[in-house]
Order: C-alpha cells, then structure tokens, then sequence
C-alpha cells in the first residue's frame, strides 16, 4: 500500500549550474520509492522543453518560469506528494515569490551548495564551456549572478559528497520536521510463489 507524505511538501532545490540539482532530485524520487512515498520532480529543464517553452531567460520570464514551477508543485503536494523542484532559482526574489505560491508551512529551501569551480569543472551539459566562449550570454554563476540563499532550511554540499548522502541529508532533515516517518523501511517487495 503506498504511503502518503504529510500533504504539501515541495522541497525546492536550488544551486548553480551543474550544482547536482537534477541529480539530487532524481535519486531522491527513486529513493521515496523504496519507501512506497509517493513523491515526483520537476526539473526546470524538462518544464522549459514543454510548459515554459515559451520563456526565456530574461528576468521577467525567469520569474514566471518560477511561477508556474511553483504552482505545479504546489498541486502536487496537494495530492500529498512529495514534490521536488530543480531550478537553479537564482534570485532570494524567486525563492520568495515560489515559498509564497506553495505556502511556507509546505516548503523546504534546500541550497545545493557547491563551489564555483566544481560546477564548472563537472559542465555536465557543457555550458560553462560554451558560456566561458561568448555562445550564451548572462549565464548564472559566470555573467550573471547566483544569489545563494542566506537562510536556507537546509544546505547540502555535494564536493566530495555521494549523491546518495546528499539525498540521505533531505531524508533526515525531512524525517526530523516530522514530514515523513523517519522509521519507514524500504518495502520488502516478496513474490508470493503460489504452492
Ligand atoms: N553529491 C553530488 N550530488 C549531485 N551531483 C553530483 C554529486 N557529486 C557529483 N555530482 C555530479 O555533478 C553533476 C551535477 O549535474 P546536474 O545536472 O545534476 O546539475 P544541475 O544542478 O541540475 O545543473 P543545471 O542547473 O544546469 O540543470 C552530475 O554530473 C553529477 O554526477
Ligand atoms: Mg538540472
């Protein structure tokens, strides 16, 4: 039977490019799996390719990127899932505006800390490199500021760190605001052999 998380929580990872948003997020889905805990992400990447596709990356459309984000998950965590974000969300402002949309009771500021040049050293997508040779313009972390969140609920650093740390560090920090039962077990999944 599928567990329910206590209803509304987005856990809203932001970070710099290359930071391990998307990575986090990913692992951390697969992890509430194991504990039958209902959970999804929204990676801006994917929202961009689809439900933003018509935004760019100036300011106003980084805002309204943020909005709908929040809205999305804001409705998941009504289903009573546990819903993670990844977008870098550069700005305190749009921290804000998506801990406003979603309501401060359900939302968890996660900062994905990690240093300039690690991020630039991983490039996983390559735009550092294609930042660093004039291709994109206003590229957070180089030409364009990453405001790091001053108090954030919780801070995960990934230099050296697994992911699967970094994803136990939510687990916990979750568990200890009693949003999820810290005591759930992986679900034995058994075949029953009939005899
Ligand atoms: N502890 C860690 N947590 C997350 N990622 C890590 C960690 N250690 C190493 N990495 C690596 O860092 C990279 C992070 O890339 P990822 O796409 O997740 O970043 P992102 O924050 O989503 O970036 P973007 O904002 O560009 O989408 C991956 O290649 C991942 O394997
Ligand atoms: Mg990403």
């Amino acid at each position: 039977m599928e567990q329910e998380a206590l209803a509304g929580t987005v856990i809203w990872l932001t970070g710099m490019p290359g930071a391990g948003k998307t990575t986090i997020a990913r692992a951390f889905v697969a992890r509430m799996q194991t504990f039958a805990i209902r959970s999804t992400m929204l990676d801006g990447d994917a929202l961009r390719a689809g439900l933003n596709a018509d935004l760019g990356f100036s300011a106003e459309d980084r805002m309204e990127n943020i909005r709908r984000v929040a809205h999305v998950a804001a409705l998941f965590g009504k289903e009573g899932y546990i819903a993670v974000t990844a977008t870098i969300s550069p700005h305190p402002g749009h921290r804000a505006s998506a801990r406003q949309i979603i309501g401060n009771e359900s939302f968890v500021e996660v900062f994905v800390d990690t240093p300039l040049h690690v991020c630039e050293m991983r490039d996983p997508k390559g735009l550092y490199k294609r930042a660093r040779q004039g291709e994109i313009e206003q590229f957070t972390g180089l030409d364009a500021a990453y405001h790091a969140p001053v108090n954030p609920d919780l801070t995960v650093r990934t230099q050296g760190v697994s992911v699967d740390a970094c994803v136990q560090q939510i687990i916990e920090h979750l568990a200890s605001k009693g949003r999820i039962e810290s005591a759930w077990r992986p679900v034995q999944r058994q075949l029953r052999v009939p005899r």
